[in-house]
């Protein structure tokens, strides 16, 4: 099938960039993205780009290019699924809070809303493609809401999972690594798959553009992310005994990354992992092995969740004990709070069980971070339901520089690796805190031999230097 038209249901982080690359690299295809969040939809058509709802470097460049040309957002649903030859669902997928498989299994509640949806008002035959992370058999579920539902007219599925990671969505869109297909073996199903390789075919090559049955497809997203965030959980176990030995894990990840067995990348000790996908996809792992009665496999992959958590706590609990046992009353300053650089996305993001913790210590927390937004961050907070929002509003501020955000501070903690932070005037930041003041390096992006130098007490993660 020639694609015309393309709906995509869900302008999230993974739907919106990723639309807006198909139609600047496609334009002869019209693409309309809907979401029912009437806000978002404003936000993705405002005239200020800065106000995009998803802030990716680059994006806003190729939605002012494509925007109006042939890249639509809507909030009209159902008028852009009767359009589109092919309908991405790129809706969330969060993890079940409720119910049979709560903390564990994806919620596929909005999943299944969409299929219903896609079954009540389609009249021609369509290609449905799955771009949220999904368990896997899902389209299985979604083919079958669809033929039971339907009006008769015919459904390929398709599972084309998005690797982006945010921060580098864009670069990640216009160079993937691969582009992954999964689809059936029938001959309509080939003429699916051949349809949607067409597509991605206008930009990247060929070669890069995976073909699998539609179950290998969905495991190997699930597959990709537990084995990412196992390496980080991983190098965070090493940095914890770097700690006590007086190794150095900036040293140990570039030795051992040498190895092209293992391979540099992705080797960066952290306060933690975040994200919207790591977490939940490797409990989605969790409850599908379990499912199947494989403890032994379930208890595995949940040990990089359960080593992510204690890098957390170690992390707060670290901050405690340094600053002689007790925060209560005293002022630490967050910078960052994005789950990593260069994102507006906070979803799990290390600094909110850091603070967390350091507000049940009663300690007094200000935070800068340059993109998160003041009310993202006490949504984060309510979202834990530890305290009541009038009290977090009170034990923690959000201020717009540095410099106001550590006068008279006890310590600063890295939370976010942001390129900024390493070109503060720290000369300046030390002298309006009070003393000792402690930096506390989450994301081991500071020089510490300089901080030092000018007074600074410092602590590394990872860092064994002074063990
Ligand atoms: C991830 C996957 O990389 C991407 O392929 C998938 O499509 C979605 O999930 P994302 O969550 O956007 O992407 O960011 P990623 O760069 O993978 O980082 C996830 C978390 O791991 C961040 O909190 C980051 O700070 C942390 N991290 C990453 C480390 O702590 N150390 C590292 O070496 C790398
Ligand atoms: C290993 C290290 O590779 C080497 O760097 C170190 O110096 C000594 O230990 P070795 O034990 O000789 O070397 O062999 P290796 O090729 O690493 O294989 C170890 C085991 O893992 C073998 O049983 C091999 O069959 C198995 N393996 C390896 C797998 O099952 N799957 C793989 O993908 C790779
Ligand atoms: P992701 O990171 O996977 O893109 P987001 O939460 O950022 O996740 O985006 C998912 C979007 O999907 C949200 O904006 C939400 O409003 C939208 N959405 C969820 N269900 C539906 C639906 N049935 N119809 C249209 N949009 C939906």
């Amino acid at each position: 099938m020639n694609i015309k038209k393309i709906c995509c249901i869900g302008a999230g982080y993974v739907g919106g960039p990723t639309m807006a690359v198909i139609a600047q690299k496609c334009p002869l295809i019209n693409v309309t993205v809907v979401d029912i969040n009437t806000d978002r939809i404003a936000a993705w058509n405002s005239n200020d780009l800065s106000k995009l709802p998803v802030y990716e470097p680059d994006l806003d460049s190729i939605i002012k290019e494509a925007r109006g040309r042939n890249l639509f957002f809507s909030t009209e649903v159902d008028n852009a699924i009767d359009a589109a030859d092919m309908i991405f669902i790129s809706v969330n997928t969060p993890t079940k809070t409720y119910g049979k498989g709560k903390g564990l299994a994806a919620d596929l509640k909005y999943i299944e809303l969409c299929a219903r949806q896609i079954a009540r008002v389609s009249r021609q035959d369509k290609i449905v493609v799955e771009k949220s992370t999904l368990p896997v058999r899902t389209a299985s579920a979604i083919k079958s809401i669809l033929d039971n539902t339907g009006n008769g007219v015919q459904f390929q599925i398709l599972s084309n999972p998005e690797f982006l990671a945010e921060g580098t969505a864009v670069k990640d869109l216009l160079e993937p690594d691969r582009v992954l297909i999964g689809g059936d073996s029938t001959k309509e199903g080939k003429g699916a798959i051949q349809s949607l390789v067409d597509i991605y075919a206008n930009w990247v090559p060929k070669d890069r553009i995976l073909t699998t049955n539609v179950w290998s497809s969905e495991l190997s997203k699930l597959t990709a992310n537990a084995f990412l965030a196992q390496r980080v959980s991983s190098i965070n176990a090493m940095s914890v005994i770097c700690e006590k030995t007086g190794a150095d894990i900036n040293e140990v990840s570039k030795a051992i990354g040498m190895d092209s067995r293992i391979g540099p990348k992705f080797l960066e000790s952290s306060v933690g992992f975040g994200g919207s996908c790591f977490q939940k996809d490797i409990l989605n792992l969790v409850y599908i092995a379990k499912s199947y009665g494989l403890n032994e496999v379930a208890d595995y992959w949940e040990q990089v969740i359960l080593m992510n958590d204690y890098q957390k706590n170690r992390f707060s609990d670290n901050i405690v004990s340094t600053l002689y046992n007790t925060v209560s009353g005293k002022k630490i300053t967050f910078l960052g709070w994005a789950f990593k650089k260069d994102t507006n996305d906070t979803r799990e993001s290390a600094a909110i069980q850091v603070a967390d913790n350091l507000l049940n210590e009663r300690a007094y927390i200000e935070v800068y971070d340059p993109k998160v937004t003041e009310e993202r961050i006490y949504a984060d907070l309510e979202h834990l339901n530890s305290r009541n929002p009038e009290e977090n509003r009170e034990l923690l501020k959000i201020r717009q520089n540095p410099y106001q955000a550590s006068e008279n501070s006890h310590a600063i903690a890295v939370l976010t690796e942001w390129d900024e932070f390493k070109t503060f005037d720290w000369q300046k930041i030390y002298d309006n805190m009070k003393k000792p003041a402690f930096i506390f390096d989450g994301r081991g992006i500071l020089d510490t031999k300089t901080l030092e130098k000018i007074g600074f007490i410092c602590y590394q993660i990872g860092s064994g230097t002074k063990a």
